[in-house]
């Protein structure tokens, strides 16, 4: 049985993969990024509510009017960014397909698309299967700056997108304007649209300030604002997101979405909308929250002799563990480690494009009550 050549090269995703070995070896999961907490009670009371209001069939393709208008009021108050419900912006299945949509309305064969990396695991799969050719650009431990001459050297005129995820998971970078700008100036000078990820706006410490690239000077019309409900709600599995683009960008992602999903869950939609409602306590104290998670894992980390920089948004550390004289590369430790002590990370090198890069660190997911943080913490130091 033949398979499609797109698929030659590309194998089931890692961190799926060491979330079932964390199972296996009844391991502490630190390796997919997900919380072990609940939504807050008002969003889940919210979804009751809604399964009990029979909407229970398929909404809108575009989304739930409701919840489009949501964000589109968020955009607005946050960001200053104007999106018409009606025509700009569209709830898909997670980021995961809003990325997919947007390279699959953009991506002619043959055309480039620039991944950072390190990088999320679905990129480059939606940049493959939408037909387009990956170029990366490092970003360099220990600081992961985002270097304009790295970027410039692989724009060019083939260059139809470029992917940008701030707050940015695994190094948890928050990209200051200076660096954003740079990214901005090559899309206009190249002609290239700029899809962004920010389902980590709201997850940064220190009050850093999240700016959307589609805030700068003439990215309004050459960006999709991708975003989504899951890490902000603790709702991962609920499997929502969004795109936001002007015309026509947004008419050919929505024809994609269309003929891939038709729509996301209903009833979950209807609860984002109240999620959305939340005051911005709740966005104070998910910060707080989250200060004092990567404060913990921090301490665990370096008291478990690993070497990380603490992250400026997003709920990873990158932890290099060189120092442990480990004999085997990330992918060995990250097998050992579920095996041996009972936590299991990521292995550094899945997020990068670029042979060997990444292989003396893993990724740690912080999303986690303090208790299981703690756990983590005493298993780690049995090493
Ligand atoms: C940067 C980034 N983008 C996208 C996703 C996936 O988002 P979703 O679950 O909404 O598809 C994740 C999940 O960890 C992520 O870290």
């Amino acid at each position: 049985m033949q398979i499609a050549q797109r698929l030659s090269g590309m194998r089931e995703s890692f961190i799926r993969e060491m979330t079932r070995l964390a199972i296996a070896h009844n391991a502490i999961n630190l390796s997919q990024g997900f919380p072990d907490f609940d939504p807050p009670r008002e969003v889940i009371d919210a979804a009751h509510r809604a399964l009990d209001a029979s909407m229970n069939q398929y909404s809108i393709t575009w989304g739930l009017p409701a919840l489009r208008q949501a964000i589109a009021a968020k955009m607005k108050r946050r960001y200053n960014l104007d999106f018409d419900p009606d025509q700009h912006i569209t709830v898909t299945c997670g980021v995961t397909e809003a990325m997919r949509a947007a390279l699959m309305a953009l991506v002619n064969p043959g055309d480039e698309v620039i991944i950072v990396e390190p990088f999320h695991e679905g990129y480059l799969p939606a940049v493959v299967f939408a037909g387009g050719t990956p170029r990366f650009v490092p970003l360099e431990p220990p600081d992961y700056a985002l270097d304009p001459g790295r970027l410039r050297k692989v724009f060019n005129s083939r260059t139809r997108a470029v992917l940008v995820n701030t707050p940015h998971n695994p190094t948890g970078r928050v990209f200051t304007r200076e660096e954003l700008d740079g990214v901005a100036q090559l899309c206009r000078e190249f002609d290239a649209v700029a899809v962004t990820d920010e389902i980590y706006e709201h997850i940064i410490y220190d009050d850093r300030p999240h700016i959307p690239l589609a805030t700068l000077p003439g990215m309004a019309a050459r960006t999709v604002t991708i975003g989504g409900l899951g890490k902000t709600f603790a709702a991962t599995g609920w499997r929502l997101g969004y795109a936001c683009a002007l015309q026509p960008l947004s008419g050919a992602l929505r024809t994609v979405h269309d003929f891939t999903t038709i729509c996301a869950p209903s009833p979950l939609q209807a609860a984002a909308a109240a999620a959305l409602e939340l005051p911005d306590q709740y966005y104070r104290q998910l910060r707080r929250d989250y200060t004092a998670r990567r404060e913990k894992i921090m301490r665990i980390l370096d008291e478990a002799g690993f070497t990380a920089q603490p992250p400026e948004g997003a709920y990873y550390v990158m932890a290099d563990f060189s120092a442990w004289n480990f004999d085997g590369d990330d992918f060995a430790f990250a097998r050992w480690l579920p095996a041996n002590l009972g936590v299991a990370a990521v292995p550094g090198s899945c997020f990068y494009g670029t042979p060997g890069m990444g292989k003396n660190t893993v990724r740690f997911a912080f999303a986690k009550k303090m208790a299981t943080l703690e756990a983590a913490g005493e298993r780690l130091k049995r090493r």
